[in-house]
């Protein structure tokens, strides 16, 4: 008798759930035949008061059953989520369980779509390529360091020795400080200069390198100062070169990223690894020369610090100064947007603010 009670349960349950077509009727479904108080499960209960006999015979065919409405609903409920696409702009609510020709019909094209947001290189990234692509029209070759420097690459090789004052200049971040009293400890390089040496040290003359990178200072930041920051530096050795030559690249250098018309100006300056050593700047790109803020009022903004290879640090590298010369310069690449687009602070760079990045 209750077999068969339950056997008729069955068969109907299983022929609603075929018909169920959204989850508000999986639902339903699922009170009508698995709930508490659904016929079904109250029949499960009274088994208990059934003669043992029975109780065992109907007991395994009504808990078969109860395992089949529960895998018969996890996978209906399966399916359904399989049809359910949401296409973008669909109205919410609308298409929900319904098969996918109704839900197209319901689809609404003349929404607008949702914007798809393209990356973009970083500002740095862009004024780098666009630097590396000048020096190579010009015969330059670009090469990379070691962001981990020898503190003999950073300083000793190139003339600054242990205790001299020019490393003053250079606020430095120590990686190890254990052996910094001899003469090979590791720093984070203060600058590109040591690409320079190491340059020298695997290639003769003639050389055209420039070395773009990543350098550290232990600096406190401010809207003028980062600790981490990008230069490029730049190194021609070779017969008869001259400050002429230096001058020359320069100077072209800085029409073909400032423009044509971009007037330069060089003066003496000093940084041991060069003699002479001048500063480069060009004519302030806001008041072309009259004096602005930008300027501080002097109409010349610098750009970077340049020389005549010492004869001392070719000495080092095994380069004979009585036969060979060299020019070499160093920049600071952010400045270059810095002025170009006047942003007002450094640290913008560097802090990921996809507003500041997205500017370019
Ligand atoms: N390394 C220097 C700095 O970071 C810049 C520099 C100056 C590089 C003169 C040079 C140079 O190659 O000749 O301040």
């Amino acid at each position: 008798m209750i077999l068969n009670q339950v056997e008729e349960l069955a068969s109907k349950a299983f022929g609603e759930l075929d018909k169920v077509t959204d989850a508000k009727e999986l639902e339903a479904w699922r009170i009508r035949y698995l709930g508490r108080k659904s016929t079904f499960i109250q029949i499960l209960r009274s088994l208990a008061t059934l003669p043992l006999e029975e109780r065992r015979s109907v007991g395994a065919r009504a808990n078969e059953i109860k395992e089949a409405f529960e895998a018969g609903l996890a996978e209906k409920k399966r399916s359904l989520e399989k049809q359910t696409i949401y296409p973008l702009g669909i109205p919410s609510g609308v298409a929900f369980g319904k098969s996918s020709l109704v839900q197209l019909k319901s689809l609404d094209v003349t929404l607008p779509g949702q914007q798809v947001l393209l990356g973009r290189l970083h500002p740095t990234t862009q004024i780098l390529d666009e630097i590396c692509e000048i020096f190579s029209n010009m015969g330059f070759q670009v090469v990379e360091g070691p962001e981990v420097e020898w503190e003999y690459y950073n300083f000793e090789a190139l003339n600054m020795p242990v205790d001299h004052p020019a490393r003053d200049m250079f606020a430095t971040l120590w990686v190890d400080f254990k052996t910094r009293a001899g003469n090979r400890s590791m720093l984070l390089r203060t600058h590109t200069s040591p690409v320079q040496i190491r340059v020298m040290e695997k290639l003769s003359p003639p050389i055209r390198v420039i070395a773009p990178g990543r350098v550290f200072r232990y600096e406190a930041t401010d809207a003028t100062h980062e600790w981490m920051f990008y230069q490029v530096e730049g190194l021609a050795v070779d017969t008869n070169i001259t400050l002429a030559d230096l001058k020359g690249t320069l100077f072209e250098f800085a029409r073909r990223l400032f423009g044509k018309d971009r007037k330069c100006r060089f003066r003496c300056d000093y940084f041991p690894f060069v003699e002479p050593g001048v500063e480069v700047a060009i004519d302030c790109l806001v008041c072309q020369g009259d004096g602005c803020r930008l300027c501080s009022n002097s109409g010349w903004i610098e750009i970077l610090g340049a020389g005549m290879v010492h004869p001392e640090v070719l000495r080092r590298v095994n380069i004979d100064p009585e036969v060979y010369s060299g020019f070499a310069f160093g920049m600071g690449v952010e400045r270059i947007p810095i002025l170009r687009y006047g942003i007002d602070d450094i640290r913008l760079f560097y802090s990921n603010d996809l507003r500041f990045l997205r500017q370019f």
